[in-house]
This record gives C-alpha cells, sequence and structure tokens, in this order.
C-alpha cells in the first residue's frame, strides 16, 4: 500500500469566536486507505475533518492558524478557492441530506453544476456512482421518484453517491452511520473500506469497533488534542498512551 502523504497538517488550532477548538494538530495522513478520528465528544473530531476541505469557513466566527497541505499545496491561502478544494474533498454527513427532488437529480447535482454533460453521458455517470455506492439494483427502476422516499440507509448511500458523483479524490465522513439501524451500518462500512481501496478516506466516528473494522489507521483526540495515531490494530491493543488506553478499553467517553 503506497504511503504518499494526501494531508499534512502541521501546527493547525481552530477557534470558534476566540475560543480552542483544536490546538496545535500536527498530523500526516496518507492518500491510500481510512483514518479513523477517536474521541469524547466535543474533542475536535468534526472540527478538524472539516479543516480538510474548508467547510469551517462557513460557520461565523471560526479562523484557523497553522497550515493544512493538499497533495503538498497549502488550501488556505487568499487565493484558493474553497470550492474548488470541497470539490475534490467530498463530505458525507450523519444525518443524510438528500435535496428534496429526485433521486436521479440529486446524485447528478454536482455533476450538472460542475461541468454540464450531455443527458446520456449524465445517466452513466450516475448509474457509476450508484452502483459504486451499492444502491443501484434498489433504486434503478424508480430514478425519478423523489428521494424522501428511500429509507434511511438508502439515503446516506444516495448522499454517499452524490459525493461520489463528481469524482472526488478525498471523501470525508462525519459519523456516517450514527444515525443507521445495524444492517445499514453494516452496508456503509463496507462502503467506506471498498472507498478506501481507491480513494483517500476519513471517517469520525463514536464506535469504536466501527474504527477497528474500518480504519488502517487511527487517531485519538482528547480536549481538543492530538493524543495518540496509530496503526489502528496498535491504537486499539497497544496504545503508548494511557489516556487512548483509557479510552480504547472504555474507561471514559
Ligand atoms: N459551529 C460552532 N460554533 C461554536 N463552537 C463550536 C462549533 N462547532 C464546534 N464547536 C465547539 O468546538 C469544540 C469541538 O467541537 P467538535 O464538533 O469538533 O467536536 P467533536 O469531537 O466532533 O464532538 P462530537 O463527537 O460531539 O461530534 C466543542 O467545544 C464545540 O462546542
Ligand atoms: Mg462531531
Amino acid at each position: 500500500m503506497s504511503q504518499e502523504v494526501r494531508f499534512s497538517l502541521a501546527g493547525v488550532t481552530c477557534r470558534y469566536d476566540g475560543s480552542v477548538a483544536a490546538r496545535d494538530v500536527t498530523i500526516d495522513i496518507p492518500s491510500q486507505g481510512v483514518t479513523a478520528f477517536i474521541g469524547p465528544s466535543g474533542c475536535g473530531k468534526s472540527t478538524i475533518l472539516r479543516c480538510l476541505n474548508r467547510m469551517n469557513d462557513v460557520v461565523p466566527g471560526f479562523s484557523l492558524t497553522g497550515q493544512v497541505l493538499l497533495d503538498g499545496e497549502d488550501i488556505y491561502t487568499p487565493t484558493t478557492d474553497p470550492v474548488t478544494v470541497r470539490r475534490r474533498v467530498g463530505m458525507v454527513f450523519q444525518r443524510s441530506n438528500p435535496f428534496p427532488s429526485s433521486i436521479f437529480d440529486n446524485v447528478t447535482y454536482g455533476m450538472r453544476l460542475n461541468h454540464p454533460r450531455s443527458g446520456a453521458d449524465l445517466a452513466v455517470k450516475a448509474e457509476e456512482a450508484l452502483r459504486a455506492a451499492g444502491l443501484w439494483d434498489e433504486v434503478k427502476d424508480r430514478l425519478d421518484t423523489t428521494a424522501s422516499m428511500l429509507s434511511g440507509g438508502q439515503q446516506q448511500r444516495l448522499c454517499i453517491a452524490r459525493a461520489l458523483a463528481v469524482e472526488p479524490e478525498v471523501l470525508l465522513f462525519d459519523e456516517p452511520a450514527s444515525a443507521l439501524d445495524p444492517v445499514s451500518t453494516e452496508r456503509v462500512e463496507e462502503l467506506v473500506l471498498q472507498l478506501g481501496r481507491r480513494l483517500t478516506v476519513v471517517i469520525v466516528t463514536h464506535n469504536l469497533q466501527q474504527a477497528s473494522r474500518v480504519a488502517d489507521r487511527t487517531a485519538f483526540f482528547l480536549l481538543g488534542r492530538l493524543v495518540e495515531y496509530a496503526p489502528t490494530v496498535t491504537l486499539f491493543t497497544n496504545p503508548r498512551d494511557a489516556q487512548t488506553e483509557a479510552y480504547v478499553s472504555g474507561r471514559f467517553g
């Protein structure tokens, strides 16, 4: 497996209205495989995740110091276009958020926005994305029905298809399965694993078993700091920090 670095964060500190949410985070995220962020509520996992595609920019009062490199390039320069960054670095949220339109329109939304294509091409790309999200067989005969008719798990896979359709290099997942039933959760986990073979995947999860099932490496955050970052097996079975050990053995959080 290639260990080429996709993201390199150096001394990243994030603030909301001046109060620190993540402090002095330095971490390299390889381009291949799945990286998980774990830690108790409020420790800064989502904040750091959203730094990776400048999603925090839309939060009033947010500020960032330090450096975030994507493929070696600073994505926080005054001339960087956040929209371009977000096209390369897609995101899937905890609550599936399909648009109030048809399944087809949901999947093709980003494609229509980014590069207006011919109708036939859109259909081909939509099928590809829905197949990649493991949803095609369930929706192929009703692409024109409204997305809200789908089950929660299907809606989440539709959001994954929508994110994949613009062919991102990175996909960020913020607790993508925490509102789903066990069967839907398993399907999302399978997808995360599959996608990690061809994209950079970063996933925030509260579910330690989930991290150990899907992630090649895991970062443990506590009170806004990165405490430990290691291959997942090492972090769970042989952590070097006593706080990591306490957390992964279920003693707090
Ligand atoms: N939009 C915001 N405005 C102000 N403060 C925020 C905002 N988002 C997060 N914070 C604060 O930043 C800190 C880190 O929050 P963050 O959402 O990154 O934590 P988290 O680890 O993802 O937590 P959870 O597991 O509950 O999702 C918290 O103290 C939180 O209250
Ligand atoms: Mg969060």
